[in-house]
Formats: C-alpha cells, sequence, structure tokens
C-alpha cells in the first residue's frame, strides 16, 4: 500500500508565500526588529498583505496542512486552528520546540537555553522556567514588589514627559528596560545598560542565524555578567527566588536569563501599543481608569488593563511565526508527514482572519474576558501547550501595571505623523518606533493616589 505525502504547495505559490510571508517577517527582524523596515513594513501594511495571502492559499488548497517546500527548509503550513493546537499540544513529542532555525538564532547568545532544548535537558530547565516565572500564578509572589517598581518608574517616564512636552519610544524603552533589569537581578541592575546593549549587539547578529558567525567571548562575557548579577541574590528580585532553590549544571539559570531579558522587549512594545490604541479610544481609556479606580489588589490583579494587553498582543503579535519540527513520521488528516520536517504557524494569519472573525481589526478586549479565556484558540500570542510561554502572567503583571501607572493620573494624546484612527479597522502593522504621545496631567483624577 503506498503512503500518501501530505500536498505540496506549487512552486509560485511557495515562492509567493517566501516573498509575501517570511521576506517581511525576517526583515523586520525576528530576535530584535529593525526599526526603519517595521516603519516601511507600516507604510505598506505588509502585514495585511501577508494575511490575505495566506487567507488565499487557504481558499486554493483547503483547511488541511500543506508543504512549502524549500530546499533543504522545507515546512508545513497549518492552515485551520485544529492543527495549531494538535502540533503546540503534542510539543515536544513529537513536534519539538528546539527547531534547526531557532537553534540557529537562539544559539548566539543563550546555547543552553530551554527554548532549544530538547529530552531530559529540556524537561529541567522548563521545570526551572515554571518555576521562577511562575506560570500557574495569575499574581506572581513578589508582585507587590515589581509593582513598586514599576510605579517609581514610571513616576520618572512621567517627569520626563512633562519636562520633554511627549514621551517616544525611546524615553519609554530605556525606563521599561530598568524595570525589567531590577525585577530580575534587583535595584544593582537597574543602571547596567551595558548588560542589555551586549544583548541587543548578540540579538542583531543572531537575526542572521547561521549567516553571522558567533561572537563566542562577548557572549561570554555576556553571561558572566549576569551571572554577578544573580551572585548578589537581591531580595524582592528573581534572582533571589533563583537563589533559594536547588540547582544543576544542567538548569544552567545563567542560560535562560537571556531569554527573560530579550522577552521583555516585545513585552514593552506590546504595552506601548496598547497605550496607543487606549489614546485612541476615549470609552476603552475610561473603562481603564474605572479599573484603576475601584482596584483593590494594589495593581497587581487588573484584569481589563491584562485584557488589553492580550488584545494588543492579538493585533500585533510579537512572536508571528511558530515553529516546531517533527520528530519522527506522523499521520495527518491529509497525508503523513515525515520526520526531521519543519512546521510552521502563521499566528497573524488566526488572529487577523477577517473571513472567520467580526472582529478581526477592531480593538475588542473583552473577548479576553468573555467568550473567550486566554488559553483558548485560535489565539497564540504566547503559544500554547508545553512550550507556551512560561512568563505569560508575570508579563501581564508587569505590563497591566505599567499601563496602569501611566495612565492613572495622566491623559495620552496621540501625536505621531500617523495617529490611529479609533474608528477606523486597526492597521495590520503598527511601528511603536514612531508612536508619540502628548502627556497631560489629569485632573479629574488627580489625588486617586495608590
Ligand atoms: C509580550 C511578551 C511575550 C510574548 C508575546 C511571549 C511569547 C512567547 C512565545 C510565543 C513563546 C513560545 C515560542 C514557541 O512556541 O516556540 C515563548 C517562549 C518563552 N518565553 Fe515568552 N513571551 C513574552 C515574554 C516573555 C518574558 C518576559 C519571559 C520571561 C520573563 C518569557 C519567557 C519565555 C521562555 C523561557 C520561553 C521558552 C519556553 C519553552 O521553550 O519551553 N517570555 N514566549
Amino acid at each position: 500500500m503506498t503512503v500518501q505525502q501530505i500536498p505540496k504547495a506549487s512552486i509560485p505559490d511557495t515562492v509567493g508565500f517566501l516573498a509575501n510571508v517570511i521576506l517581511p517577517t525576517i526583515a523586520k527582524g525576528v530576535l530584535i526588529r529593525r526599526p526603519g523596515v517595521v516603519g516601511f513594513a507600516e507604510r505598506l501594511q505588509l502585514d495585511k498583505r501577508a494575511v490575505r495571502y495566506v487567507q488565499r492559499m487557504r481558499g486554493k488548497y483547503g483547511p488541511d496542512p500543506v508543504i512549502l517546500q524549500v530546499p533543504a527548509l522545507s515546512q508545513l503550513l497549518i492552515l485551520n486552528e485544529d492543527d495549531v493546537r494538535m502540533v503546540l499540544e503534542n510539543s515536544p513529542e513529537p513536534f519539538a520546540v528546539a527547531t534547526t532555525i531557532k537553534i540557529a538564532k537562539a544559539s548566539h547568545f543563550e546555547p543552553h537555553n530551554v527554548l532549544i532544548s530538547h529530552g531530559p535537558e529540556r524537561t529541567i530547565r522548563r521545570q526551572f522556567n515554571e518555576q521562577v516565572l511562575e506560570l500557574q500564578n495569575p499574581v506572581h509572589r513578589m508582585a507587590e514588589a515589581f509593582v513598586n517598581v514599576v510605579y517609581g518608574e514610571a513616576a520618572q517616564i512621567l517627569a520626563q514627559a512633562q519636562r520633554d512636552g511627549e514621551l517616544t519610544w525611546e524615553q519609554f524603552f530605556r525606563s521599561w528596560y530598568r524595570v525589567v533589569r531590577v525585577v530580575i537581578f534587583g535595584e544593582g541592575a537597574r543602571d547596567d545598560e551595558s548588560l542589555t546593549d551586549m544583548l541587543a549587539t548578540l540579538r542583531r547578529r543572531s537575526n542572521w542565524a547561521f549567516l553571522m558567525p558567533k561572537r563566542r567571548g562577548l557572549r561570554k562575557d555576556f553571561i558572566s555578567r549576569i551571572q554577578d548579577h544573580l551572585n548578589r541574590a537581591e531580595p524582592g528580585s528573581l534572582a533571589h527566588i533563583i537563589a533559594n532553590m536547588p540547582t544543576t549544571d544542567t538548569t544552567a539559570p545563567e542560560q535562560q536569563i537571556p531569554q527573560w531579558l530579550f522577552a521583555f522587549d516585545p513585552a514593552g512594545m506590546t504595552t506601548f501599543r496598547a497605550l496607543a490604541v487606549l489614546a485612541a479610544q476615549p470609552d476603552q481609556m475610561q473603562r481603564a481608569r474605572q479599573e484603576i479606580a475601584d482596584d483593590d489588589t494594589g495593581r497587581q490583579h487588573l484584569p481589563f488593563l491584562r485584557a488589553c494587553i492580550l488584545e494588543s498582543l492579538r493585533l500585533w503579535p510579537t512572536t508571528p511565526l511558530l515553529l516546531r519540527e517533527s520528530t519522527r513520521e506522523t499521520t495527518w488528516n491529509n497525508g503523513v508527514l515525515p520526520e526531521g520536517m519543519g512546521i510552521m504557524i502563521y499566528a497573524p494569519f488566526f488572529h487577523r482572519d477577517n473571513q472567520n472573525l467580526s472582529y478581526a481589526d477592531t480593538f475588542t478586549p473583552n473577548i479576553w474576558l468573555e467568550s473567550l479565556s486566554p488559553d483558548d484558540w485560535p489565539f497564540v500570542p504566547f503559544s500554547g501547550g508545553p512550550g507556551r510561554c512560561p512568563g505569560r502572567h508575570l508579563v501581564l503583571l508587569v505590563t497591566s501595571a505599567m499601563l496602569a501607572a501611566l495612565i492613572e493620573n495622566y491623559q495620552f494624546a496621540l501625536i505621531s505623523d500617523k495617529p490611529l484612527d479609533g474608528s477606523k479597522p486597526l492597521p495590520a502593522t503598527l511601528d511603536n518606533y514612531t508612536v508619540r504621545f502628548e502627556v497631560n496631567s489629569e485632573p479629574s483624577y488627580a489625588g486617586q493616589q495608590r
């Protein structure tokens, strides 16, 4: 009996997919964004083209997956949500999280990270990440300390914005990373910008994967700087938790942290984009402020603001490509997939599928509060299954606290060259680097201090 192979996309469709989906994603920068290209992508709305292209492929090939035949890098493209769920829930076996492409990229700065580990090493590193980041706990045990750090830094952002007459991405980002370093390592790392600069250099190289030689010396310096910060084990930081838990050489905590430092970057982008949408939609802003006014959790659990962050991630997912690799032959609806094959989930296609979602292009935070729980499908901003982001709740805690701290007593007006229009479909690409706000203290909210 001959075994039916999964159908292949035609060569023109494969080339079209590479040109419309992969090329813009890679050009924008997978591990660190290239701001100029993000601006270009916004002007041409390249992400919209990409989603429409995949929709056309689904129209042509049907909802079952197709193989994109690329020399040495063939990929299975997933076209329906059930397959998204099936692939993610069956990671890391038979669908490994540690794919050839990810290993080529992430090994530039974190060769022993969970993301690119497989087998028993992955189990140990995954457990470590879940425990420290508290994947199972919506409110991290150190939430109070973290929220205080956020509020302290937000006060500085606001003061600076008042002095400058505007809030730009650069100002926000510098402060954001101070928060990140303090949350991970404590006050002693607050101003260690060279740590995050080293990581940025390594990430720029990692964008080129195997096309760029590794800077092993810089990587070593970077990892040993992380170790120095960990050694202080400052109370109130994640480093303190790490110092008080059993670890081995295999756990390699110092190699798990680059991923945290790196992944807080898209969390900052998401916060800034959520702020932009709230500034463009007064009714949603009002609801957010009401939640803050009514809050009795010390800003540790703000469901509506968390939903705003999730919605910002649905609209502009910061990990657009979820990749897996088959570790053995598997059988699908429409045929058999051989071992060693790449599998690709293009998140924006599911998040912005206007053929199936009435709210595809509108800011609808309610979906995260009502009909969908965050673990629902087809939205996968934090991936899903056993490989899902272990930092998910921590991210939601810190980002929602930052939003709260900024809008609690201040009004934000978009003054970007192309401000968002809350009454129109939201753009498929939103360039966070050029978003700017005018910030004014809000008399009616003054006095509602924490
Ligand atoms: C907006 C912010 C973030 C988003 C959207 C995000 C999203 C994701 C996604 C989609 C994955 C899985 C990739 C895959 O399936 O291959 C992932 C993995 C991971 N994330 Fe996040 N992440 C964010 C921030 C963070 C932060 C701040 C941390 C740590 C503090 C973190 C820690 C991790 C780790 C350790 C992994 C690897 C998990 C594994 O391979 O088992 N992430 N993240």
